[in-house]
């Protein structure tokens, strides 16, 4: 058997000590496959006196993560520390430019400096790679770059952020408002105290930035990235979109449109019987298309130690084998910008909600606002009769618009005297 594949993981946490256990635990398994064992020379941390679940006694430590990028056996550096700045970039950087090559589970550094690290890794001659850093355990990197290479992709689009679905799964089974939900779910542990990360799409659109980037050739385009988050979503929307068929996913999509490339994270209304609708919980599930291909549906689990460390690992297996693919698939003087398309652009039907005064004239006013901005109403859901001076919901879908229509007719709606709260939009979309 050839020598072994040397390692040093950076960062002992959550997907560190996964990684680790992974490591020990399939040493016989990993060894043949990859044709050589895996071994860990070193690992970096902040506490070394933690308990990672594994044997270290024998591992060199280094308090400095990045004097693990220049110790001269070493051949992979794990960066399993995250942030898109500081140690973790200083860290790539400096294994990338000392020939080492790279894995790592760090979204946030891949959705901000992926193209710019690619480049690096490949003038270096060295492997960059990422699988982790989307969807965790589900190998959707692999499967679109060299899984599907023989396709054009048209769409990719997924439930990327599992702490979102969760809440959006428990609200529609309990029936409870989302702030509520939240709050049990930072009690369980599934959101973070400060959850605006995941929330409010951030995290999802790492992510999807990400995706795009391998499934078109393009450069890692954050910025183009239409974000929103599901704060807004609440049990009535839930509601009537189980009435309608539906059910509110919050989705990174990415497809290729005569606009450009467009890229946005938002909450969904996705038909009850797609594959997508039925992903629940903290899970997470990717759908690409491709010409050749049709449709392909991956589900799994986004995050956790063992999901997360089965993608890290299957990286590393790669890189010992010798299997070596461009971070993006294609040379990174390949990747083509393309412009993003302008959300304004965006085509598609739309659900409004409306809470309104239950008085003659607010339907009629409401239909004139559609039709001036030249908005077709596919349905609308009315139930039982309001109060005096009560507010009570309508629910309006639409015919397939431009966005920038239907955001003039919200603004005009929204200013009827009639209309108490400012009105509520989730795009439909026709998986
Ligand atoms: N958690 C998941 O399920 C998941 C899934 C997919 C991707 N990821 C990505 O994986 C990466 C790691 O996430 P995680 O959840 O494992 O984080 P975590 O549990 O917070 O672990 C971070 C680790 O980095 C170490 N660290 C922090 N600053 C350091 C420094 N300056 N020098 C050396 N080590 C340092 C910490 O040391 P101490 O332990 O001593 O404090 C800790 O071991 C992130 O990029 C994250 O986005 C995570």
């Amino acid at each position: 058997m050839k020598p072994s594949l040397k390692i040093a993981v950076a960062g002992l946490g959550t997907v560190g000590a996964g990684t680790l256990q992974l490591l020990e635990r399939q040493a016989g398994r990993l060894a043949q496959r990859a044709g050589r064992p895996i071994s860990v020379a070193a690992v970096s941390a902040r506490n070394r006196q933690a308990d990672r679940g594994a044997d270290l006694s024998t591992i060199r430590w280094c308090d400095d993560a990045v004097e693990l990028a220049a110790i001269p056996d070493v051949d992979v550096v794990v960066e399993l520390i995250g942030g898109a700045e500081g140690v973790a970039r200083n860290l790539v950087e400096a294994a990338l430019a000392n020939k080492k090559h790279v894995v790592t589970a760090n979204k946030a550094l891949m959705a901000h400096h992926g193209t710019a690290l690619a480049g690096e890794a490949e003038k270096q001659g060295v492997t960059l790679a990422f699988e982790a850093a989307v969807a965790g355990g589900i190998p959707i990197i692999k499967t679109l770059r060299e899984g599907l290479a023989g396709n054009h992709v048209s769409r990719v689009y997924g439930i990327l952020n599992g702490t979102t679905n969760y809440i959006l799964t428990t609200m529609r089974e309990s029936g409870r408002e989302f702030a509520d939900v939240l709050a049990e779910a930072q009690q369980l542990g599934y959101a973070e105290a400060d959850p605006s990360f995941d929330i409010d799409g951030v995290d999802a659109s790492h992510k999807l930035a990400i995706l795009a980037s391998v499934a078109f050739g393009r450069p890692v385009d954050l910025a183009g990235v239409h974000t929103e988050g599901i704060r807004h979503v609440s049990r009535l929307d839930i509601e009537f979109a189980e009435e309608l068929g539906y059910r509110i996913k919050l989705l990174g999509i990415a497809r290729l449109t005569e606009n450009g490339l467009e890229q946005r994270v938002h909450p969904c209304m996705v038909k009850r019987t797609t594959p997508i609708a039925a992903v629940e919980g903290v899970f997470n599930g990717v759908v690409a298309e491709g010409d050749f291909v049709g449709r392909v549906v991956l589900e799994g689990r986004g995050a956790g130690a063992h999901p997360t460390a089965s993608a890290v690992v299957a990286d590393l297996v790669d890189i010992a084998a010798g299997r070596h693919v461009p971070a993006f698939g294609v040379p990174q003087a390949a990747l083509e910008a393309l412009p993003g398309a302008p959300m304004e652009r965006h085509q598609g039907a739309y659900y409004i909600r409306l809470m309104v005064l239950d008085q003659p004239g607010v339907i009629a006013d409401i239909a004139a606002a559609l039709r001036d901005q030249h908005v077709s109403m596919a349905s609308m859901i009315q139930h039982g009769r309001g109060a005096p001076g009560e507010a009570v919901p309508i629910v309006l879908t639409t015919h397939d618009t431009v966005e920038a229509a239907m955001r003039r007719a919200l603004d005009a709606i929204g200013k009827l005297g009639t209309v108490l709260e400012p009105p509520r939009m989730i795009r439909i979309e026709d998986f």
